[in-house]
């Protein structure tokens, strides 16, 4: 089987945006695929955070997973930092990654000019190289993620390749490795439909956890009325009638392309139910941290050999 693996921060809360551009399609994938879903808590911490929230906020998102329809006998869900291969392989990929190549993802600059630079640790610069290693552990096929997260998944596979070319192959056969490739290059799945969902209050930005105004988002646990005032309220303009596509009516297009694809499919959420449970939760999360260390821990090995260190 083929396999996939994705992730969402622990950061805020889970929006329409992130839903509609990579967890509504996971569900369909995890009857086809060999799936891993993990909660990137250890991505959480690259901007300013709050200790006391990060662990609640793991668990609500590890919950929204199954109450979308993440099913725990099917996908292995689990905790980054639970399985320690994700930051051991960090640091040997970190080594073969060009600052430059950092330096140059628009997330990065994003991001530490909006936070300044007394908050931009080193950590937000290398947190694709964690991204990268996420995907790589799993030697995954495929990585289902909104368009936003394009240029890291591209990053992904130059890293692989670089690798694959430094240690791989022969190299690594006089090292008494079995030769060929170290990772697999992993291709993006990207939805033709829902990959960038938009603010409420401004078109032409995407809709995200870190933005200010609560009203520019929708929040997967918002009750019905807030949502309900937040669609009332959300930017329009006041052009006559609707229409998909007119550059000159972002808020237009994002609103259509957002009832597109939620209309007609009621969904029994059942949140609260799953969330409160939290036995089940930890053993799902212990499972799948249980069969993804298995599989983390042998790419894990190969990467050392091939890198010439001394076998544990
Ligand atoms: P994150 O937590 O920002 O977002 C999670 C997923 O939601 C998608 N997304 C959106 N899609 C459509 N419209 C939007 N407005 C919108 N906002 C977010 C994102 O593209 C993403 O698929 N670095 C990643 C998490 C990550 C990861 C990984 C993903 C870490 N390691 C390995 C895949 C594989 C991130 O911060 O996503």
């Amino acid at each position: 089987k083929k396999r996939i693996v994705s992730g969402v921060q622990p950061t805020g809360s889970v929006h329409l945006g992130n839903y509609l551009g990579a967890i509504k399609n996971w569900i369909d994938l995890q009857n086809t695929y060999e799936t891993l879903f993990f909660i990137v808590d250890l991505h959480a911490i690259t901007l300013p955070y709050d200790t006391k929230e990060l662990s609640k906020a793991t668990r609500d998102t590890a919950a929204i997973y199954l109450a979308c329809g993440i099913d725990a006998s099917k996908a292995s869900v689990f905790v980054q930092s639970h399985v320690h291969a994700h930051v051991e392989l960090m640091w040997l990929l970190s080594s073969a990654t060009p600052i430059g190549w950092l330096n140059r993802m628009i997330q990065f600059k994003e991001k530490s000019r909006k936070a300044g630079d007394e908050n931009v640790g080193v950590a937000l610069l290398t947190y694709p190289v964690l991204m990268a290693s996420d995907i790589l552990l799993y030697q995954s096929d495929f990585v289902p993620v909104g368009e936003d997260q394009k240029q890291h998944l591209e990053l992904t596979r130059e890293l692989a390749e670089r690798v694959n070319y430094l240690y791989g192959g022969r190299k690594w056969k006089k090292l008494g490795g079995r030769g060929g490739s170290i990772f697999k290059v992993p291709e993006p799945l990207i939805p033709p439909a829902g990959a960038r969902v938009m603010s409420l209050t401004d078109g032409l930005s995407k809709m995200s956890k870190s933005a200010p105004s609560d009203q520019s988002r929708i929040n997967l646990l918002d009750p019905k009325d807030v949502i309900a005032n937040k669609i009332k309220r959300c930017k329009t303009d006041s052009f006559p009638a609707l229409e998909f596509d007119n550059p000159e009516r972002p808020e237009c297009n994002n609103l259509l392309s957002v009832y597109q694809l939620v209309s007609g499919k009621t969904k029994e959420v059942r949140y609260e139910e799953i969330h409160s449970d939290s036995a089940y939760l930890d053993s799902v999360l212990e499972e799948g941290a249980r069969k993804a260390s298995e599989i983390a821990d042998a790419t894990l090995k190969n990467v050392y050999q091939a890198m010439g260190f001394l076998r544990r």
